[in-house]
């Protein structure tokens, strides 16, 4: 592995359940939504972890944990080998500028009042790194560099005046003005037409390469991290349920849910039959979790264990990590 850049250690969240006022009163105890439940993961330097999961998984709930815009419940974040959980908000803003967000809504994300050039060059401006005429020449720049040509032209847009495409090449170019090393991509593609969807994600692998930038890639689609992901999480229930390098988790997923997620990709083979059978049942509520691996409501291969112990992610070979003992057992490996 490279040099680390990012690592998390235990990463947790629990949201505490707003009550009415009358459950306040009569209901002592205290109920959470158990979003993300220790999660461990690194990223190397230079690598893009897809970070893959149904909605509710709590794939956004980690990535801003991450960025530290949500205090974690418990758990650490390693960025640098530096743990930045325990900085202080001050120490915060020196490095913010180096960790930056795409979200998935760029109408969303871009205020409605604001030209696409200030949008971009806003940064640059919060974090004091240039004003004026250099502001302006920065942010022409990176607008050529994804795409948003002519510049000049463009700068002087609002959202609702340019396209969906170029809203989203917009809000990567504010993300990488300030020279980030660590992006957290949320849904980049989900709101993108399909024929902007193979564009925006060539863009963001051209760019990577060219500002040597990491990403965490979150994604509730599978298929999308074949083109740009060098590692993949797969998230249910907020645990990490499976990770590993993408083509052995590809070539050979071992946690009945990743196997489950992949037979759900499309393969445009007619004579291509389904080999796994879908988790029966509903997604169960991350308030009340199952106990014991959370999977197990809707396993075909549960055992009596699976309900009593939360499984632990163990090594089934290379870097690929697994939190099944029944499969990774069987596997012989
Ligand atoms: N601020 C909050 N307060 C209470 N519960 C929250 C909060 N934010 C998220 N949750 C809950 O935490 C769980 C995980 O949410 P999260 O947004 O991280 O999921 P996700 O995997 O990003 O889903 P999606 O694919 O829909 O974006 C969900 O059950 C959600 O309802
Ligand atoms: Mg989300």
């Amino acid at each position: 592995m490279n040099e680390e850049l990012i690592r998390v250690d235990r990463l947790t969240m629990h949201f505490p359940l707003q009550k009415g006022l009358l459950a306040n009163l009569f209901v002592r105890e205290k109920r959470f939504v158990h979003a993300v439940n220790s999660v461990s993961f690194a990223i190397a330097k230079g690598e893009v972890l897809g970070l893959v999961g149904e909605s509710g998984s709590g794939k956004t709930t980690t990535g801003r944990m991450i960025l530290r815009l949500l205090e974690p419940t418990a758990g650490e974040v390693f960025y640098k080998q530096d743990n930045i959980t325990a900085y202080s908000a001050r120490d915060m803003e020196c490095i913010r500028e180096k960790m930056q967000v795409i979200f998935q809504d760029p109408f969303a994300s871009l205020s409605p009042r604001m030209s696409i050039g200030d949008a971009i060059s806003h940064p640059l401006k919060i974090h004091g790194l240039a004003k004026g005429a250099a502001a302006r020449d920065m942010t022409l720049a990176i607008m050529e560099k994804v795409g948003l040509s002519p510049a000049p032209f463009l700068y002087r847009k609002y959202p609702h005046q340019i396209s969906g495409g170029q809203r989203q090449r917009a809000v990567i170019a504010r993300a990488l003005i300030t020279r980030p090393d660590f992006v957290v991509a949320d849904e980049p593609i989900a709101m993108a037409d399909v024929s902007v969807r193979a564009m925006i994600l060539d863009l963001m692998a051209q760019l990577k390469e060219e500002f040597e930038l990491t990403y965490l890639f979150i994604t509730h689609d599978l298929a999308t991290c074949k083109y740009i992901c060098d590692h993949i999480a797969i998230m249910y229930l907020g645990r990490i349920v499976e990770i590993g390098p993408l083509r052995s988790v590809f070539s050979n997923p071992v946690h009945p849910y990743t196997a489950t997620l992949l037979d759900a990709v499309p393969v445009p083979d007619p004579r291509y039959r389904r080999t796994h059978r879908m988790p029966r049942g509903e997604i169960p509520s991350p308030i009340d979790l199952p106990p014991g691996c959370s999977f197990h409501t809707r396993c075909p291969f549960a055992r009596e264990s699976c309900r009593v112990e939360v499984p632990a992610l163990t090594e089934v070979g290379g870097a690929h990590a697994v939190a099944c003992p029944v499969r990774a057992g069987s596997r012989g490996s």
